[in-house]
């Protein structure tokens, strides 16, 4: 991840704010906000998301948040309760630029709660391998869609669909996300060699036999507006999704094969497609663009699941400061020398820190362990309950960020246990009354 990208990350969690902490409190869904009625009463209702780069939040801040994956929840919800037939597609380029970054397992994690019918693979994930991308689907199960793209070698773990369906009553669903090889012009050459792409004869079959049946047909175009006005032409879609950009467009296009293109994208906009569908056929369409604000309620689960990232994303600033990571040791063995300290932390809070989840049947979950545990999926740190367990709290070296074996040299420059390590986890979300000063005093050791 990018340098500055975290040091702003760094800094928003320094910032003020002054609602009281609920992050403790069990996790609940978001509740429904009203909905615009359409013109019309539709048969379905289509959410389109597109071109999230990464954004899980758009900051590690108090205040109101706009844009980010717990109030699209929110909305997402709250049109899931106004129309019973909605549809919610992700259209790609959700992944954060570089697509093995752990961002997206997080990001991901995250979508499990926004409640996805289908996640399409864009141009945006290609830069990872297809391994990578399995890796990330198994961490969090989703109705992921590759659509013509699978794995050149078969015996890769594959789980992802090539077409997602959906059935109403007599209105049928068909989703198809289309990624052809002239996309990928500038992902890794080694992702592409490791690609197997369906032929457009092939897919063009396919569609007509899902209208055959009976499906009203969308289409994603993972390419560009070129892309997307050429796949019409020899495609039966009722609707083309035009993907791989994070802009909007408040227009609906009719492509010459009489296809309705519609573009929606960016973290802080879904796209809404109210949809008419006759005998299989969409006969009639109306599209707006909602803004991801606060007129939706957040999730809680999906904040989250955000701020364990966003305690990870930090850390690593922290130690790309000091130029190392930590390697964790258990405290007994600074103990040897610092008993004091060691008493100290022993009777404190922190060091049961673990337990506090066990309460809420959540020990084990890893969007709660990252602030709970000794150096979460840090070197020599907790990995699991069953792996570590002498990392049942926070520990000596969650504040102190230095290795045991080079602390005692004359020259070492050593980092004060300061508000900024303290924020790593108590931050401006989930502990808005903290003050370095007075928390300190209460936390910090006795002196030597
Ligand atoms: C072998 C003995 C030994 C071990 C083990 C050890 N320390 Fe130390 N530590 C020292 C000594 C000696 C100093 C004083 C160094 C100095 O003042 O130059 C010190 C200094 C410190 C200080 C700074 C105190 C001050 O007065 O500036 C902290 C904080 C600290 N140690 C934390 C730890 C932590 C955390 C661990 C375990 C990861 C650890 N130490 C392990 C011997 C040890
Ligand atoms: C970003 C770091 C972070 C994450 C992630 C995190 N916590 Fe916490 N948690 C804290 C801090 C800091 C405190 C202490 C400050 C406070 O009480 O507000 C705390 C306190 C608590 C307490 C109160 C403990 C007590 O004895 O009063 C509970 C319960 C708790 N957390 C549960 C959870 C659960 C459940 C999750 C996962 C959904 C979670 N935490 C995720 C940092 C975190
Ligand atoms: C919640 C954070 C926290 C944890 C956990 C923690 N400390 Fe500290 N400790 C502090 C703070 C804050 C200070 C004062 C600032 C500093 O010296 O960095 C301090 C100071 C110290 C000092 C220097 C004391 C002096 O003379 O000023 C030592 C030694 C030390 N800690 C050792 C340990 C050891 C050993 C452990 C684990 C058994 C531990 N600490 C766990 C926060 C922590
Ligand atoms: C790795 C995460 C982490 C770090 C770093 C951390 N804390 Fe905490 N802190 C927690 C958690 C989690 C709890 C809640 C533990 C519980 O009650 O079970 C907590 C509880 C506390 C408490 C007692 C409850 C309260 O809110 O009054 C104080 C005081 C506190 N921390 C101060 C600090 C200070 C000061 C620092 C920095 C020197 C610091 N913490 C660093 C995670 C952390």
């Amino acid at each position: 991840m990018r340098l500055p990208v975290l040091a702003a990350m760094v800094a928003t969690a320094l910032a003020g704010c002054d609602r009281p902490g609920e992050h403790a409190a069990p996790p609940a869904p978001p509740t429904a906000a009203s909905v615009a009625p359409f013109d019309f009463l539709p048969d379905a209702v289509l959410l389109i998301t597109c071109g999230t780069d990464g954004m899980l939040e758009a900051c590690n801040c108090a205040g109101t948040l706009e844009g980010g994956l717990s109030r699209r929840s929110g909305l997402f919800a709250a049109y899931r309760a106004a129309f019973a037939r909605t549809f919610a597609l992700d259209a790609g380029d959700f992944s954060w630029l570089d697509a093995a970054d752990l961002r997206n397992e997080y990001l991901l994690r995250a979508y499990r709660f926004v409640d996805y019918d289908a996640v399409a693979f864009g141009v945006g994930e290609m830069s990872a391998t297809p391994a990578q991308l399995a890796r990330q689907m198994r961490h969090a199960p989703l109705p992921y869609l590759a659509g013509t793209v699978s794995p050149a070698d078969r015996s890769v773990r594959w789980p992802a669909a090539r077409i997602v369906r959906r059935q109403w009553g007599d209105v049928q669903l068909a989703v198809l996300s289309y990624l052809p090889k002239q996309s990928l012009l500038f992902a890794p050459a080694e992702t592409v060699e490791a690609l197997a792409f369906q032929s457009d004869d092939d897919f063009a079959a396919q569609a007509v036999a899902l209208r055959r049946e009976g499906c009203a047909l969308i289409v994603v175009c993972q390419g560009d507006d070129e892309t997307a006005e050429n796949l019409a032409s020899w495609c039966p879609a009722d609707v083309i999704v035009r993907a791989r950009t994070s802009r909007s467009s408040p227009a609906v296009r009719t492509a010459a094969g009489g296809a309705r293109i519609v573009q929606a994208g960016g973290w802080d906009v879904v796209g809404a497609l109210a949809m008419r569908i006759e005998d299989g056929k969409v006969t009639r369409v109306q599209w707006r663009l909602e803004p991801v604000d606060t007129r939706w309620s957040v999730d809680r689960r999906a904040l989250s699941v955000f701020q364990a990232y966003a305690h990870l994303a930090a850390r690593k600033a922290l130690d790309a400061e000091r130029g190392a990571s930590v390697r964790h040791v258990a405290p007994t063995e600074c103990a040897k020398c610092h008993p004091a300290q060691f008493a100290a932390w022993r009777a404190s809070p922190h060091a049961r820190a673990r337990a506090a989840l066990a309460a809420g049947g959540r020990a084990d979950d890893e969007d709660c362990l990252a602030c709970h545990v000794g150096g979460f999926r840090a070197p020599g740190g907790f990995v699991s309950a069953a792996q570590s367990p002498a990392r049942q709290g926070v520990e000596c070296q969650d504040c102190h960020r230095f290795n045991a074996d080079e602390h005692r040299a004359a020259d070492f420059q050593r980092r004060p246990a300061d508000e900024k390590v303290c924020t790593l986890c108590h931050t401006p979300l989930i502990d808005p009354g903290f003050r370095y000063d007075a928390r300190a005093a209460k936390a910090r050791c006795p002196k030597r």
